[in-house]
């Protein structure tokens, strides 16, 4: 898998020409997930692919040190810096989620991983409160995704029951209550400032000069396209951190130097219905990868 970082000075410089690029969907998410998560992990409507997690850690951090994701789900981050014998810690909104992060995490336990983990159920805007003291100012990596574009989550439930063919979506929702704004999935216009509030204390917690990996993706709502990834790295700056790289962690396959893409049913009708509409939309096959970095002291 390539990764050359360049050094980057702040912002400006994370335009340049060549980025890295992760070949992190070699094989598919369920694929990369099969016994090595529990299956009620299936139900999350926005889970990380593991293989992008793996690279962050492998990437920016050593055997021992702490690895930290504000808003886990069902605990990739976490299980994923396990069998790289990395201690982890994890907070997560939802109880539902939280519980099988836990699972997972043992699951990681019983496998033979050589790390640790703890998770915890709460809100990551308290997130320098909410976590052990004594990772504070440990912290080597943050690895996370916000919840965004609901638009393409969730599975699909094919019916025939009528006679007729139907398609419906389930699992596509974050938790019980889609009015609760403390889960940032529904914060609305809010996300960014509740994001920018997470990073800060994500700070507080980073050792000086520690990275903090986020994976993010432009989405559109009601056609508009929302630059979720721009958005992302100003909510970093405005937390003190440094942006430092700007990579694509594919979603797609590689095979001979060709895209093999594997889009989500509901990614592809978008696409479809969009271009019937005459609206040239392309299909999204990579997640934007945001690294920030704490400053070091002066
Ligand atoms: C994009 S998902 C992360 C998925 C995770 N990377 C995984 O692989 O399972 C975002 C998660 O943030 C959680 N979340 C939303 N608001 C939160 C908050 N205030 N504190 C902690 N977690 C939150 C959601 O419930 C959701 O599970």
């Amino acid at each position: 898998m390539t990764h050359t970082p360049t050094p980057t000075p702040a912002s400006a410089g994370m335009h340049r020409p060549s980025p890295s690029i992760w070949a992190t969907a070699q094989t598919t998410g369920p694929a990369q997930r099969r016994g090595r998560y529990v299956p009620e992990s299936v139900g999350h409507p926005a889970k990380m692919l593991p293989a992008i997690a793996a690279h962050a850690i492998a990437h920016y951090t050593r055997p021992g040190e702490v690895v930290l994701d504000p808003m886990c789900g069902i605990g990739t981050t976490l299980v994923e810096a396990m069998h790289q014998s990395r201690r982890a810690v994890g907070v997560e909104y939802e109880a539902h989620w939280a519980e099988i992060a836990a699972a997972n995490t043992r699951l990681a336990t019983r496998q033979g991983a050589g790390g640790r983990a703890v998770v915890i159920n709460g809100d990551a805007r308290r997130v320098e409160h909410l976590a052990p003291q004594d990772v504070r100012g440990r912290v080597a990596l943050v690895v996370t995704s916000p919840p965004y574009g609901a638009s393409v989550h969730g599975q699909i439930l094919t019916t025939r029951d009528t006679g007729t063919p139907k398609i419906a979506k389930y699992a596509d929702s974050y938790g019980p209550d889609h009015r609760d704004r403390g889960n940032l999935a529904n914060t609305g216009p809010d996300l960014l400032t509740a994001f920018t509030r997470i990073l800060a204390g994500c700070r507080a917690l980073l050792r000086p000069g520690g990275h903090i990996v986020i994976t993010t993706r432009p989405w559109r709502h009601l056609g508009e396209l929302v630059d979720l990834p721009c958005a992302t790295i100003a909510a970093g700056e405005a937390a003190g951190l440094i942006p430092v790289e700007r990579c694509i962690a594919l979603l797609a396959g590689l095979r001979d130097g060709e895209l093999v893409a594997r889009p989500t049913f509901f990614a592809l009708k978008n696409v479809r219905d969009a271009r019937t509409a005459g609206i040239p939309q392309h299909l999204i096959v990579h997640e934007d990868v945001i690294v920030l970095r704490r400053p070091n002291p002066t």
